[in-house]
């Protein structure tokens, strides 16, 4: 059966019976079948609509069309295009095709019965359709690489796995792969990561992978791999743990928006750290009280093993600036607090100058990946002393966890680099299954952190 894409800006546009549905808003759905044909009814009344408004309109219609079992979608692009305002024609088709393949994903590998649903096509016919398609598919696929890597089980997807599922994914690509063994960790100057992953009997790695890396001073972006993380010693309770599993939706986030970057043929020089650890205890685990000596010299007492995150983002830190990084992106899920200050919908975004912050925010937006912008506290580094070593990795008080872990991160940044941080502990699942968000990981960060990493090449050009 084909399905006639209707959309609906007013309820007089309704067939008269249906008119009296109050509920009909926007984003809401209704089929109707009228003799051989059936109808898809929209809603899409919005005093201002954006592109994360669009993309919003295609994962609700790909679902509902999912629902019924319909083949064929046909939407008039003419009809999509006027109701926004400002927006170029090619960017609306990309936006609406991009929810469209977003809500299509599913991750059913582990079920024995692989319910395969009828994949339904969309028509639409404008004249770059060809064009938007294949950006949207780059678009929603480098975002589905970093659901996959999140959904997976932490039995599945240990830190061994994920960088063989690097090699594979980055084979054949311009992005080179380069990877670090617990044979090299110390070597290389990743101390905290061989400290926080020789725990575990799946031991720890960690990856660079690099783009045009013969074209100037890299960007250097940082992704949070903890494939579990059970808190160590200081271990975790509660029956939510198995939430662990996603502790490497900064890495996830990374790898994607590398795919990301790489298919749309970005020119700048990209250099991406991946720090892959399991925080578990074991004979071999550290301990409250170790002091790790990073390769800069600065030692941190463990305060708390459950603070890991920072830990081996601050190697990663490091080795960005040994490598001439100017601009430093890192992104993790790194603190149960950011979800206390900002809820499920945005992630906190931090940036040494608060300049950016607001441009920041505004990417967020377009892109569909939220952000909040956070403070960096210079008066709260205070919370961070130890008695023992420089710093410890636990505050000692129990407010403002997201800005004290930035804070920690930020003993590591050198003055003259451009650092951001995003802290996704509340984003790596979507707040509500509705839109484009399917069951399991939201993908989050991917096309944020692409488009940062292209502004921030726009604004160095312009400098
Ligand atoms: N991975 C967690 C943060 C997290 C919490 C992610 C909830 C996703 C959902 C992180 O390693 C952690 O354990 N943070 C502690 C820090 C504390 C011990 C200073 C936290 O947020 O409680
Ligand atoms: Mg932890
Ligand atoms: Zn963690």
């Amino acid at each position: 059966m084909n399905v006639q894409i209707m959309l609906v800006d007013s309820l007089t546009e309704l067939p008269s019976s249906y008119r009296n549905e109050n509920l009909f808003s926007f984003g809401k759905t209704l089929l109707i079948h009228k003799e051989n044909e059936a109808y898809l009814y929209l809603g899409t009344d919005k005093a201002r609509i954006t592109m994360e408004d669009i993309r919003y309109l295609g994962g609700e219609t790909r679902r509902q069309i999912e629902k019924w079992n319909v083949k064929y979608a046909i939407l008039d692009s003419k009809s999509l295009i006027n109701i926004t305002h400002q927006m170029k024609e090619e960017e609306v088709v990309v936006c609406f095709l991009e929810g469209w393949y977003l809500a299509g994903y599913k991750f059913n590998k582990y079920k024995r019965k692989n319910v395969t649903t009828l994949e339904p096509k969309l028509k639409l016919n404008n004249k770059s359709y060809h064009d938007c398609r294949k950006l949207a598919l780059i678009r929603s696929n480098a975002t589905n690489i970093a659901r996959d890597l999140c959904n997976e089980p932490a039995n599945k997807l240990t830190p061994k796995i994920f960088v063989k599922r690097l090699k594979e994914m980055f084979q054949d690509t311009k992005v080179e792969v380069e990877i670090i063994d617990i044979h090299g960790l110390k070597e290389a100057g990743f101390h905290a990561v061989h400290a926080v992953g020789k725990g575990s009997g799946s031991l720890p790695y960690v990856a660079l992978l690099r783009l045009n890396s013969e074209v100037g001073d890299p960007t250097a972006l940082i992704g949070k791999g903890v494939t579990f993380d059970s808190g160590g010693i200081n271990a975790k309770t509660g029956k939510d743990i198995g939430e662990m599993k996603m502790d490497m939706g900064g890495a996830a986030a990374v790898t994607g928006a590398v795919k990301l970057l790489a298919d749309l043929n970005y020119q700048g020089n990209l250099l991406a750290i991946i720090p892959l650890v399991v925080n578990v205890a074991g004979k071999d685990a550290y301990l409250p009280s170790d002091v790790i000596t990073y390769k800069n010299g600065l030692t941190v007492e463990v305060g708390n093993t459950d603070a890991e995150g920072r830990l081996i983002l601050a190697d990663a830190i490091l080795h960005a600036t040994a490598s001439n990084a100017k601009h430093i992106i890192d992104i993790a899920t790194l603190t149960g607090s950011i979800g206390h200050a900002l809820g499920l919908k945005k992630a906190g975004i931090f940036c040494n100058d608060e300049d950016w912050l607001w441009g920041l925010k505004e990417l967020g937006e377009s892109s569909g990946d939220y952000v909040w912008p956070m403070p960096l506290v210079d008066a709260y580094q205070s919370l961070l002393e130890s008695d023992t070593a420089d710093l410890n990795n636990m505050s000692s008080s129990i407010y403002g966890g997201s800005i004290t872990a930035a804070m920690f991160l930020k003993n590591f940044v050198l003055d003259d680099c451009r650092w951001i941080h995003i802290d996704m502990a509340n984003t790596v699942r979507p707040w509500k299954e509705e839109g484009y968000y399917p069951a399991g990981a939201s993908g989050f960060g991917v096309r944020l952190l692409a488009e940062i990493v292209q502004c921030e090449r726009i604004s160095d050009v312009i400098c």
